[in-house]
């Protein structure tokens, strides 16, 4: 069973690099950050506020997979709301057995802040992916103008920014590197680079 773990900030390019691994590999790709975002989502429509542990809880304890399979997950305030739910210790214990059992059925690979540090501390393969926040707020930017939302990139900054210091700052499983976690900078690398690179480490890793 193998469980690759790859963590790291805000659009950093986890998503993409995590299914195109899993395709590689032949494993199933869980999206862990679409756990939070859907949580989030729930409490925002129930006019409830993300940050009331009660109401945000609920909604983590009684998510469904139609919950996760939304396409209107990704705007700046659901990430916002994400990010909130997601410092409170009982939503994340809410969200953690349905991680492990995802990856415990046929192995996997996830993606999310904590995977290497607290859902699969014995994962066979630990990436930290990284890039300048400039390099990321351009590529959520541009992630955005795809669908046709103009946002500035100065918006996009500051919102990336705000949500990896209060991801990096919460008590509860905050993002922060395992420390046998290999760190990816993407900074200067494309889609297919980081790729190549990431493949690399974990066919090293996979096949001694
Ligand atoms: O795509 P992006 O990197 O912007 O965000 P995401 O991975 O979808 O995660 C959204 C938010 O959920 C993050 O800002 C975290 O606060 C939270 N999250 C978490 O706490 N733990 C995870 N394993 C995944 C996401």
């Amino acid at each position: 069973m193998i469980i690759i773990a790859i963590d790291g900030p805000a659009a950093a390019g986890k998503g993409t690099l995590a299914r195109r691994l899993a395709g590689a590999l032949k494993l199933p790709y869980l999206d862990t950050g679409l756990l939070y975002r859907a949580t989030a989502k729930r409490v925002l429509e129930a006019g409830g506020d993300p940050a009331d542990a009660l109401a945000a809880t609920g909604a983590a304890m009684s998510l469904r997979d139609s919950d996760t399979a939304r396409t209107d997950l990704r705007d700046a305030a659901t990430s916002r709301a994400a990010s909130q739910v997601a410092s409170i210790p009982a939503v994340r214990d809410a969200l953690l057995a349905y991680q492990r059992a995802y990856g415990d059925a046929n192995g996997a690979v996830l993606d999310g802040r904590d995977i290497g540090t607290v859902i699969f501390p014995h994962a066979d393969v630990k990436l930290f992916v990284t890039a300048s926040v400039e390099a990321r707020a351009k590529r959520r930017q541009a992630e955005f103008a795809a669908r046709g939302e103009t946002t500035s990139l100065a918006k996009v900054i500051a919102d990336v920014a705000a949500r990896d210091e209060a991801d990096r700052g919460r008590a509860a499983a905050p993002l922060i590197p395992a420390e046998d976690a290999i760190l990816i900078d993407t900074t200067s690398m494309n889609a297919d680079e980081a790729f190549a690179h990431a493949l690399a480490i974990v066919t090293r890793k996979i096949q001694p």
